[in-house]
């Protein structure tokens, strides 16, 4: 199956990944043997047009990285699709798999484990071009890499090429990492936490240098991010995971004003939104601490913290559900907790 919308860069489909869960030598020797399973990404699907950036936001665990490494193909699929331009990766032969890598990037979150050290910063930019056969000629490799460097603001650009990792600042560090996944001419840029480790006073430019370019470029951008305040600065879409799942998921402004879903209200509640119109949800506490992702709750996966929970949710799952434009819901009760007839 392919998919015909032209303005959808990237969608998956029913994504899942399972880790298996390692016993401890002692357990597996008194404990009948079962097979246990960690479910980090438990049937997630969205779709992320040109141009557009998209958000995954939760708690730590809840699995937005590994959504982030399914997609480009860091981690394997325990099942589900994943369509580049339109076609299913995960039906493609390994030669054409690797054609289709080039079209999907990720920037990490510490930028200098993610550079060799003795790469020189050209070379650190040209690798992927050269290995790929992207650009032949030494001296077109060259005025790429030029290209890409103004463009994430470091300039003067012919000062950083034979620069080293270590000689850069942070900051300067991560624009080189943005500069390294943009030169792909990507469909598809994953940054995973990429400011976090960064000083808080520059964190700002650098998100905005990836925004501008991802638009400019027309890429497909997922944005993965605990820090909703942030996600609101640079998404315009949000989805919010919860134990594998996505729970809401629509325009950015829309969620963080009128959250439907009790964990997103919890989530928002927690942040200081300065915006005096936000509708600000001060008496929703969110009971308990994230359980793991290995015994997952019957029903509804939010009922041991849900303070909305009655018997039914503890039998029925609820599935995303189109709730209204470009906007969806799990919650078998959303309507009568937000008043909506
Ligand atoms: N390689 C692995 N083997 C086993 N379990 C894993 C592995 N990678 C992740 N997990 C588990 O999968 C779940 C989702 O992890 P993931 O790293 O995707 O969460 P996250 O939302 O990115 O969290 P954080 O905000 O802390 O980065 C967690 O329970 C985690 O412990
Ligand atoms: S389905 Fe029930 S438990 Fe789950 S979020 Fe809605 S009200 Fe809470
Ligand atoms: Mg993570």
């Amino acid at each position: 199956m392919t998919i015909t919308d032209k303005n959808i860069a990237i969608e998956v489909r029913n994504l899942k990944k399972y880790f298996p869960v390692q016993e401890g030598f002692l357990a597996s020797l008194f404990k009948r043997s079962e097979n246990k399973y960690v479910h980090a990404v438990d049937d997630v699907s969205f779709a992320i047009k040109k141009g557009e950036t998209f958000g995954l936001v939760g708690e730590s665990g809840c699995g937005k990285s590994t959504t982030g490494y399914l997609i480009v193909q860091i981690e394997k699929l325990t099942s589900g699709s994943i369509y580049v331009k339109g076609v299913d990766a995960v039906t493609l032969s390994k030669s054409e798999l690797n054609e289709v890598r080039k079209e999907l990037q990720i920037i990490f979150q510490n930028p200098y484990e993610s550079m060799s050290p003795r790469f020189s910063i050209l070379d650190i930019i040209a690798e992927p071009l050269r290995l790929l056969n992207i650009i032949e000629d030494e001296d077109e490799i060259q005025k790429k890499v030029l290209e890409e460097l103004t463009d994430v603001g470091l300039i003067p650009a012919e000062d950083f090429l034979d620069r080293f990792p270590h000689e850069l600042s942070g900051g300067q560090r991560q624009r080189v990492s943005i500069a390294r996944a943009f030169a792909l001419d990507p469909t598809f840029v994953v940054a995973d936490e990429p400011v976090s480790m960064l000083d808080v006073s520059i964190r700002v430019g650098v998100l905005k240098t990836m925004q501008e370019l991802s638009k400019k470029r027309g890429t497909a951008f997922l944005f993965i991010t605990h820090d909703l305040a942030l996600a609101r600065s640079m998404c315009d879409r949000i989805a919010v995971m919860y134990l594998g799942r996505i729970v809401e998921q629509g325009p950015t402004e829309e969620i963080v004003h009128n959250p439907l879903h009790p964990y997103t209200k919890a989530l928002i509640a927690a942040v200081p939104v300065p915006d005096p119109d936000a509708r600000r949800t001060e008496e929703l506490p969110i009971v308990g601490e994230v359980p793991s992702g290995i015994d997952i709750a019957e029903g509804c996966r939010f009922h041991p913290r849900c303070i909305y929970v009655v018997d039914e949710c503890k039998k029925i799952d609820p599935q995303l559900e189109p709730v209204k434009d470009n906007y969806s819901v799990a919650c078998i009760r959303y309507k009568e907790i937000n008043k909506i007839k």
